[in-house]
């Protein structure tokens, strides 16, 4: 039963093809991340506008451990200056900053800038989840042993335990650059979540990109099994 048009109040992204975005003007990987941290930093500035609650950014994945050194330390040197130069921003404009995925594992000083943007951002309405060393197997298997630990192995015990527990029912999945694959992100909360695939890359990705996509979605039945 369509109750449309309907509203995406939780959308995530894979933010993919800031490499292919370089690669088409010769330029290094590192300036296609740096063009990517942009985009980033526009859409958060639209989410207010666009009435969604809660967006959910793949940023880093369990599985980006495997590239080049060079590259993983481009990519969390450009965390580093974004969490500093963005911080009053999220603070200013009512965002909550939230982190899904393994992030204690990360550097020491980042750890402590994110604990440190967790607290001042703690009061804000609108979440911006950013998933960090994040791997959605990794994050069911914590959430089956922590069930599992209070001898309650449920759909929901498991829900109850993953570290989206406290975020809005995801809505919306978008993957940019062309790819048609999860990449190991959100799998228990996609459940359920209408997809979107789009061949715009990353850095080309604008807030007017984001409001298609949620003119898309309003035009999607959901369903949930039933009729
Ligand atoms: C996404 O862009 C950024 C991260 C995975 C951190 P990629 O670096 O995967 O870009 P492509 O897929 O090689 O174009
Ligand atoms: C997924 O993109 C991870 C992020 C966007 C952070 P990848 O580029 O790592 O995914 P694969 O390797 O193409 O599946
Ligand atoms: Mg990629």
């Amino acid at each position: 039963m369509g109750n449309s048009p309907a509203q995406a109040k939780h959308v995530a992204i894979i933010m993919d093809g800031n490499g292919r975005w370089a690669k088409r003007r010769a330029l290094p990987r590192a300036m296609g991340h740096k063009r990517g941290v942009e985009a980033v930093r526009k859409l958060v500035r639209s989410v207010g506008s666009l009435g969604i609650d809660c967006l959910t950014l793949y940023a880093f994945s369990s599985e980006n451990w495997k590239r080049p050194d060079e590259e993983v330390d481009d990519l969390m040197n450009l965390m580093r200056k974004f969490i500093k130069s963005d911080l009053p921003e999220f603070i200013a404009n009512d965002v909550r900053l939230k982190i899904i995925g393994d992030w204690q594992g990360l550097a020491p000083d980042i750890v402590a800038m994110l604990e440190d943007a967790l607290e001042q951002t703690s009061g804000g309405s609108r979440i911006l989840a950013v998933a960090l060393n994040y791997g959605a197997q990794q994050e069911i298997a914590r959430a089956a042993a922590k069930a599992a630990a209070i001898g309650e192995v449920t759909d929901k015990s498991i829900a109850a335990h993953l570290d989206t527990n406290d975020l809005p029912p995801l809505d919306l999945l978008i993957r940019t650059s062309g790819e048609v694959r999860l990449s190991n992100f959100l799998l228990w909360q996609a459940a359920y979540a209408e997809m979107l695939f789009v061949d715009t890359l990353w850095p080309d990705f604008t807030p007017e990109h984001l409001q298609q996509a949620l003119d898309a979605f309003a035009d999607r039945e959901r369903r949930f099994g039933g009729r």
